[in-house]
């Protein structure tokens, strides 16, 4: 392909499949001898990695698109390019209603992107929105020329099996497929080799990897492969459902002290009548039994959540029932959003009788409670003495470099870059709502 110092931008939006994705993606066109830049002025190819998880997402994508196709109109010569999980929804419509775009693939055009952009780069416009062959997924296996710094993402798997009646993924990203153990491992060995110290698990349900596979271990098993490559300091693990925590998954609590004492366990809401509507398969005593086995198996482990409000007929008991299990399970941070109806969704079809501004009051009142508590973990650091793995510079403060403890604090201490990489222990001096600032001891 002759594609010599042509220049690539990416733009990614969404979650961390997303960003692994646009990492394949950056791996397979600069091996192509794309150059990536930041400048979108100076790009000939911008690809925008899209995410439909809420209307609003999908909103901030094409008013970015916008400024591009303007750059385009006003004559710089640029090929754009939709990938992601908006292309993967709305291809067509994006085909039809932006001319002036070139190419738009969903998620399974990851594996294909060289010929997907070389054809686009040769004036041809392409849609390519079919799901691949589950029994013989390609999983790019060329490391993103970007990881090399002290944490990277590795998949292992696409697609999800669930049907959270909310959620549009499912249809985006298609049916889950685990991908074998042996390329997990090997990725995990070519980060590590490039500097890497944390390895974190991606999946949409993470927790029923190689359930569908004889072939495949069962994620409890994974987690003990892993660890046991040289190099690995830290493992984390996202996104678990937690119908799918089992007694293995524990253990390896025990058993692992590769697994940080940090763990992301979407609840969603506390009230059993929405986690129905919701179509989650447990109750909040069934979450909140989880939460007492991973505290019996690993005693300092913090946990967070995400959060949904204002789902079909949420009343204002079924809110106060999310605000007690807040306080319950005491979630050190919460990503939490009102809901978002997305087409084709089951919920769709279920009553919807939460005003907006109601909706608003209750994200509002949640995120309030959860600043308290996340206030309140931070502060309650102060004067401990901590392990935190140094992983770059702090973002406000020069001569200021960060670093987060096993439970995913995060920890400013004075240094330099040279500390990048390093576990190291520190003594936390004061703590605020989303970190705190410590010294090296
Ligand atoms: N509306 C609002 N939030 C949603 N999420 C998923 N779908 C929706 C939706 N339709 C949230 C869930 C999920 C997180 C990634 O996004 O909380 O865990
Ligand atoms: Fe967004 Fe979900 Fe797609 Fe991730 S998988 S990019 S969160 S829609």
């Amino acid at each position: 392909m002759n594609t010599e110092a042509k220049k690539v931008y990416f733009h990614t939006f969404g979650c961390q499949m997303n960003v692994y994705d646009t990492g394949k993606m950056r791996a397979q066109l600069t091996a192509d001898g794309f150059e990536e830049t930041d400048v979108p002025e100076e790009a000939d190819l911008v690809l925008l990695n899209t995410c439909s998880i809420r209307e609003k997402a999908v909103d901030k994508m094409l008013s970015n698109l916008g400024e591009h196709r303007r750059r385009k109109r006003e004559g710089q010569k640029l090929t754009i390019g939709i990938a992601g999980c908006v292309a993967q929804e709305r291809g067509k419509e994006l085909m039809e209603r932006f001319p002036d775009v070139d190419l738009v693939f969903g998620p399974d055009g990851v594996p294909a992107v060289r010929d997907l952009v070389s054809a686009a780069m040769e004036g041809k416009r392409v849609l390519d929105t079919d799901f691949l062959d589950l029994d013989n997924y390609p999983f790019v296996a060329d490391v993103d020329p970007s990881d090399h710094g002290v944490s990277a993402f590795v998949t292992i798997q696409k697609g999800c099996d669930n049907k959270c009646t909310f959620c549009i993924v499912p249809s985006t990203r298609g049916i889950e497929v685990s991908r074998p153990a042996a390329e997990i491992v090997q990725e995990t060995r070519d980060l590590v080799a490039r500097g890497v110290q944390e390895i974190v698990l991606i999946g949409q349900n993470v927790n029923s990897y190689g359930l569908k596979r004889a072939d495949c271990p069962t994620f409890a098993q994974l987690l003990y492969q892993v660890a046991e490559v040289p190099g690995v300091e830290r493992i984390r693990y996202t996104t678990s459902h937690p119908r799918d925590m089992g007694d293995d998954v524990m253990q390896a609590y025990r058993d692992l002290p590769q697994l940080t004492s940090h763990l992301h366990l979407p609840v969603q809401s506390g009230s059993n009548k929405i986690l129905r509507r919701m179509k989650r398969y447990y109750t909040r005593e069934r979450f909140l039994e989880v939460v007492d086995k991973l505290r019996d198996a690993r005693p300092d482990i913090q946990l967070t959540t995400d959060i949904i409000v204002g789902f079909a007929d949420e009343t204002d008991e079924d809110f106060e029932e999310t605000m007690t299990l807040l306080d319950e399970v005491g979630f050190v941070g919460s990503f939490s959003f009102k809901y978002s109806p997305r087409p084709g969704t089951p919920a769709l079809k279920m009553k919807w009788s939460v005003p907006p501004e109601v909706a608003s009051e209750r994200l509002t009142r949640y995120q309030d409670r959860q600043r308290e508590l996340s206030l309140a973990w931070h502060r309650g650091l102060e004067g401990q003495t901590v392990d935190i793995l140094v992983e770059g510079p702090s973002r406000h403060d020069e001569g200021v470099v960060c670093g987060r403890t096993s439970t995913h604090a995060m920890i400013n201490v004075p240094g330099d870059l040279s500390l990048v990489g390093k576990t190291l222990p520190a003594r936390v001096t004061r703590g605020f709502t989303h970190s705190a600032r410590g010294e090296l001891v």
